[in-house]
């Protein structure tokens, strides 16, 4: 049987391979640490549990609910943006329920692209944004994210034949794998630029609430005009370390919105309400900003350990202010990402994630997720330094 030729620009997924390869090495009785996973390694808060286990033990939970998240759920959601970033939102109109991000950032290229048109997209980048642009019959176009410009795309440097043809403008922060962020006045600039040249600017943000020494980082939707012109991706995986879930959500532009969902309709019957339930609580109760402090204090100790002992290594690297990742430049007389991951693995028993996997401009880099528990976290950067000086 012959695939769809729809799928041959995709080859096995890098992390179920990397999984496979740790499995064979576990299975010699070879000590793996994996710091390659951006997921978090700890749980929710008790109290989105008990909201969702007592959603569950009611007799009315269990049909399928309305399609794109229930209305409370969508006043949830409005109800974070403007607890958080002071942003009003029309929960009718203008925002969404995803089953995570991710499906929507998938999304959003199927509901808006046509064959030829070109999608911007951060290289290096999330992969779902080429994934999606690619599947839609789009043409990626990728900007490139230089150290030189903090990890930002130089948007006048794409060319004006593009531009004529750009319909999605991608942008990512707290970013990953970088872990840049952009100030607000950067958000500025990419909504005026996408309103002068009529592109959808799209801001996938789930790392807004990881974030470290007293930063709080931007929501797109705080600049002033930016539903005209821009949609933002959010997600509860990372900010409330509930992954599993799945549960994420659009919010911006009512009419780019409303093609999501379309979309989305045909494809999906929306989520176990007992899941939105606990949603409803992880955005809306009071006790989740001291949880999400004292949460991001632990990954601000495990970012600290990470940077501290690069650095004493003789490897460069600047201390992040959000996101999960670390991101390090390979060590000297190093050129190939994939390669230098590939002996910390079988010869250090460190699992990292390559750069390059998340585009070309990713080589030269390897990205260390900080969803380890902290002693085993220490444990890597351990033999990973101890290997580094042999
Ligand atoms: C940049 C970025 N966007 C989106 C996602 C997807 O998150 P979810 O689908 O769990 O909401 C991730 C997950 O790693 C991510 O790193």
């Amino acid at each position: 049987m012959r695939s769809a030729d729809r799928l041959a620009n995709f080859g096995a997924y890098f992390f179920a391979e990397l999984g496979k390869k740790i499995a064979a090495l576990r299975a010699q009785g070879k000590d793996i640490i994996r710091i390659d996973i951006g997921a978090p390694d700890l749980p929710p808060p008790d109290f989105v549990i008990e909201a969702l286990v007592a959603a569950a033990r009611r007799p009315d939970t269990h049909s399928y609910t309305t399609y794109g998240g229930t209305p409370a759920f969508k006043q949830a959601v409005a109800d974070y943006y403007r607890r958080r970033f002071d942003v009003a939102l029309d929960p009718t109109t203008e925002v969404l329920g995803l089953i995570g991000s991710k499906e929507g950032l998938f999304h959003l290229a199927q509901a808006l692209v046509n064959p030829g048109d070109v999608v911007l997209i951060p290289d290096p980048g999330y992969p779902t944004y080429r994934a999606g642009t690619l599947l839609a019959g789009g043409e990626p176009y990728f900007m490139p994210l230089l150290a030189e410009n903090d990890f930002l795309p130089d948007l006048e440097a794409i060319p004006a034949e593009v531009l004529r043809r750009a319909k999605i403008l991608w942008l990512n922060y707290p970013n990953n794998p970088t872990a840049a962020v952009a100030p607000l006045a950067f958000f500025e600039q990419a909504v005026a630029f996408a309103r002068k040249h009529g592109i959808l600017l799209a801001h996938d943000a789930p790392y807004v609430d990881v974030t470290f020494d007293g930063y709080q980082a931007p929501s797109l939707m705080q600049v002033p005009g930016a539903k005209d012109v821009a949609v933002e991706f959010n997600s509860l995986s990372k900010a409330f370390n509930m992954a599993g879930w799945r549960l994420g959500m659009m919010v911006g532009n009512p009419a780019v919105v409303r093609y999501v969902h379309v979309y989305k309709s045909q494809v999906d019957t929306s989520q176990f309400l007992p899941v939105l339930q606990g949603g409803i609580v992880a955005l809306t109760d009071e006790r989740v900003w001291p949880w999400v402090a004292e949460r991001n204090a632990v990954y601000q100790q495990r970012r600290d350990i990470v940077v501290n002992a690069l650095r004493a290594a003789g490897i460069p690297v600047p201390t992040p202010r959000a996101s999960l990742y670390v991101w390090y430049p390979l060590p000297p007389g190093e050129t190939d990402s994939k390669a230098f991951c590939a002996r910390a693995l079988e010869e250090a028993g460190v699992s990292m994630t390559p750069g390059r996997i998340f585009g070309p401009h990713g080589e030269g880099y390897v990205r260390v997720s900080l969803g380890t528990d902290t002693a085993q976290l220490q444990q890597a950067m351990e033999r990973l330094t101890a290997w580094l000086k042999k």
